[in-house]
């Protein structure tokens, strides 16, 4: 064991149910974040270890473990300037996709900037960090958001492979407090995955909760700075044997020290087309 593997506890959905949707909003400020037939508690906590992959990076890709690790310097000065974001940073991320998958076209479609703290306050559009075991799209989904996105092209595009990746990053580092716990594509097995309905206020979007195994492989890159970025497979039209979809999670640690700061990341949502 490294020193900088974690024994912690992550949250799965308890029931496989197609029943369950979640709320990407806040209803009202009492409802549920969750709608549809379900039992109490619809999540539980599982103990696991999550092992650190710093020094052993190069062991992981897109195409066998669903993650990989590239270093990445930006040209932007403020990550919550939504027009640098869109006019410097997603620019970057495409040329980054690319380079890395040797996609024919990448095309960055979506952004979320994650702390706890600016979420809390309202400020900045920050979002909370996502503690519960997911993957962004499923085998309806992956699909949908190219049709959503590409208009007249979509069709011709579908005739291709195409992956759905993300780019995840920390605004500020090294990162000390609720990092991304990735779990290796190749421990997944059919059935772990659930398709579960996302409810946004104009559409319905589908992602993947996870069902606990003991054999899942869970990793995390310790102290991650912010010129390293991990890039995740979150969809994959090809059914050869390589990644096609990747879960992941928020994690706590648990001795964090009280005087540790939010974690502040980006993750850049692109559609690449091989
Ligand atoms: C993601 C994701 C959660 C987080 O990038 O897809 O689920 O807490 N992030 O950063
Ligand atoms: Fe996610």
């Amino acid at each position: 064991m490294n020193s900088a593997d974690v024994q912690t506890t992550l949250t799965y959905v308890r029931e496989p149910t197609s029943e369950l949707a979640i709320y990407n909003y806040r209803p009202g400020p009492d409802d549920p974040d969750l709608s549809g037939q379900y039992e109490e508690p619809a999540y539980l906590e599982y103990p696991v270890e999550i092992k650190d992959i710093r020094g052993h990076e190069q062991r992981f890709s897109l195409e066998d473990a669903g993650l990989q690790v590239i270093s990445h310097v930006s040209a932007i000065d403020d990550y919550y300037d939504d027009k640098k974001v869109r006019g410097i940073y997603m620019p970057e991320m495409e040329a980054l996709v690319k380079r890395v998958t040797g996609a024919l076209r990448v095309h960055a479609f979506d952004y979320n900037v994650r702390c706890q703290a600016y979420s809390e306050q309202k400020v900045h559009m920050a979002r909370m960090p996502v503690r519960f075991v997911h993957n962004d799209y499923t085998d309806t989904s992956g699909p949908q958001r190219v049709r959503d996105l590409m208009g007249d092209e979509s069709e011709a595009l579908l005739k291709t492979r195409f992956a759905v990746i993300n780019v995840w990053k920390p605004i500020v580092g090294p990162v000390q407090r609720t990092p991304l716990a990735v779990c290796d594509a190749r421990s997944l097995e059919p059935g772990d995955l659930i398709d579960t309905s996302l409810l946004y206020r104009d559409r319905i979007g589908q992602i993947q909760l996870a069902s606990h195994r003991p054999g899942h492989r869970w990793y995390y890159l310790s102290n991650m700075r912010a010129d390293e970025a991990l890039l995740l497979k979150c969809f994959d039209s090809a059914r050869d044997g390589r990644a096609r979809f990747t879960a992941h999670t928020a994690f706590d640690f648990v001795d964090t020290p009280a005087d540790a700061s939010d974690r502040q990341s980006i993750e850049v949502r692109t559609l690449a087309f091989f």
